[in-house]
């Protein structure tokens, strides 16, 4: 196991119980920043598009397929619920999950919540790597997630705090990513904050 520095260290202590829950499109990088930020501060993750699949024993793209949106969102809130509950954690979440109201209401009341966010160009370039995702299957994927990022940013603007994952190295990301925790849990920040 790696040391952990004196910062992440000190995260880790102010976070108490509370798990850290990770928002944002599609391709921004949540679950890479996630597993990272998991294992500097020596907590563990999840990745709740993994436990609905684990929990229904079929990939998301198949859920969507035969049960549909709606039958996602339900089971989607019902993971996520019961990995916040779990406590002290990193939890990634499929970039839909605060467009459901129950769903944002945990995150916001119960977790830190981290908005991943990333140049277009950079999540188009990652999420043509995988045809997994299901809502980019019926057009052309720019539009498509042009379309959801103005329906969306004014949701993920609530968050408590917002790291910018560019295509440099990630381990910048995951030092900007404690970094900016640090200084919200120690009261210093400006941001946005939902009432
Ligand atoms: C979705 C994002 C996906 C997955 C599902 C729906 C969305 O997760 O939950 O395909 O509505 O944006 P990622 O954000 O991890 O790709």
């Amino acid at each position: 196991m790696k040391e952990k520095t004196p910062r992440a260290e000190e995260v880790r202590e102010r976070l108490g119980r509370r798990p850290v829950v990770l928002i944002g499109l599609m391709g921004a990088g949540k679950t890479k920043t996630g597993m990272m930020l998991a294992q500097a501060l020596d907590l563990p993750f999840a990745d709740s598009d993994t436990e609905i699949e684990r929990a229904a024993g079929m990939k998301v793209a198949e859920i969507f397929e035969r049960f549909g949106e709606e039958h996602f969102r339900a089971g989607e809130r019902r993971v996520i619920a019961r990995l916040i509950g779990e406590g002290a954690g990193i939890v990634s979440t499929g970039g839909g999950a605060v467009m459901t109201p129950a769903t944002a209401d945990l995150i916001w009341t119960q977790a830190v919540s981290v908005w991943v966010r990333a140049e277009m160009p950079v999540m188009l370039e990652r999420v043509m790597r995988s045809d997994r995702r299901p809502l980019l299957k019926n057009g052309d994927p720019e539009e498509i997630l042009s379309a959801l990022a103005a329906k969306r940013y004014p949701v993920y603007g609530k968050a408590d705090i917002v790291v910018e994952s560019h295509n440099g190295p990630a381990e910048a990301v995951l030092n900007q990513t404690i970094d900016k925790l640090h200084d919200f849990l120690a009261g210093r920040h400006g941001s946005g904050r939902h009432d």
